[in-house]
């Protein structure tokens, strides 16, 4: 049966635990791309590590599948560190938390995903853990009320988030280095794929390579996924080598266009240039209007929108921008293009 899962998720589904972890880089010199984060990293763990002390709590942000997990795992590796794993919701409570910061080693990394998920009182005993190495509780009730504090070992916090627009400013600011992963380029993504091909043991030509590259909407993790589907069509065809004929055909039966875009990308996309004509319209509007979730619109389907300039984000919401006419084969009148266009010059300024 044809996997009716959505390709495009901000989650992993069941192929990818199987498959990411054979894939996922161990070392700072298999990790493709990213260069200005792994040169900054790569000072700050040397540094640390002359010093004798701990590395600075990191944050990683960006869109799902660039990598922050991959990442924690090499800065860990690097400092020679233990990596403990856990995520945002899946502590529940402060003293979950405290458990987990008692039992760190000295120079652990912590890594927590998802951290924009922590609730409230659990996020506050992260304070003085992150600030002091410490951890502050109440004892006894009423004007016997003392304020105690535990010590705990020096450690990392590496969290991880979809936008650290996301995270409360209190936290925000306990960490020292912030990082934003980019998408990746067609070259970085061909080496990845390169890569994988390698560790899969499936062969592919360089146009088929480029090809799928071009259609992973600048993320690892959905390059590694349309490999993986591809390379399934060319095992039931028979066929070994797999080129860009195969490649495209594949493609074409998952419904990735040729700049990556699915059905829930061309669903937008119309919406905002049809139903709305054009924008703006603000994004839970778009929501409801679509049956899709806001949050996954803004994590997953908007960045790559953005990077291939078919909207822009303005204060009144999302415009679709010219070349999202084209791509679409919406026609446009010269006025319009012209005002749509000056509108793209001053999103691409970083104005809005
Ligand atoms: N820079 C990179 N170089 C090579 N492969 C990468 C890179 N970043 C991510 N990957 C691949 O993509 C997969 C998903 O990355 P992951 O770290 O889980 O993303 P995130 O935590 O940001 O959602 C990894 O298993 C790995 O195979
Ligand atoms: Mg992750």
């Amino acid at each position: 049966m044809e996997n009716v899962d959505r390709f495009i998720t901000s989650t992993k589904n069941a192929t990818d635990l199987e498959i990411e972890n054979s894939l996922r880089p161990r070392t700072m010199k298999d990790y493709v791309g990213q260069e200005k984060i792994k040169n900054n990293l790569e000072i700050y763990i040397k540094a640390a590590k002359n010093r004798g002390e701990t590395l600075d709590h990191v944050l990683l942000y960006g869109p799902p599948g660039l990598g922050k997990t991959t990442l924690s795992h090499i800065i860990a590796t690097e400092m020679g560190s233990q990596i403990k794993i856990t995520s945002g919701p899946t502590i529940e409570h402060a003293a979950d938390l405290a458990a987990i910061l008692t039992n760190l080693n000295k120079n652990d990394v912590l890594f927590i995903d998802e951290i924009h998920r922590l609730n409230k009182s659990v996020e506050e005993v992260l304070y003085p853990a992150m600030e002091d190495f410490a951890l502050d509780f109440i004892v006894g009730k009423g004007p016997s009320a003392r304020n105690m504090r535990l010590k705990i070992q020096p450690f990392t916090l590496i969290g991880a988030t979809t936008r650290a627009g996301m995270l409360t400013g209190p936290l925000r600011d306990r960490f020292g280095v912030i990082c934003r992963l980019e998408l990746y380029s067609v070259d970085e993504l061909k080496i990845i794929i390169n890569r994988s091909a390698n560790i899969l043991n499936v062969k592919l030509d360089d146009d088929a390579c480029t090809e799928i590259a071009k259609r992973s909407r600048g993320t690892p993790r959905l390059a590694n996924r349309l490999l993986k589907r591809v390379r399934d069509y060319a095992d039931v065809l028979g066929e070994g080598k797999i080129d860009i004929k195969m490649a495209n055909k594949a493609l074409e039966l998952m419904e990735i266009d040729k700049l990556g875009l699915d059905n829930i990308d061309r669903k937008l996309m119309l919406a905002i240039i049809k139903k709305f004509l054009g924008g703006p319209v603000g994004l839970e509007t778009l929501a409801s209007s679509t049956g899709e979730d806001a949050t996954t619109i803004e994590d997953v389907y908007e960045p790559y929108l953005l990077q291939l300039g078919f909207i822009a984000r303005t204060p009144r919401g999302r415009v679709a921008l010219s070349s999202a006419y084209e791509h679409f084969g919406v026609e446009l009148s010269a006025d319009k293009k012209a005002q749509l266009d000056s509108l793209k010059a001053v999103s691409d300024d970083g104005i809005y």
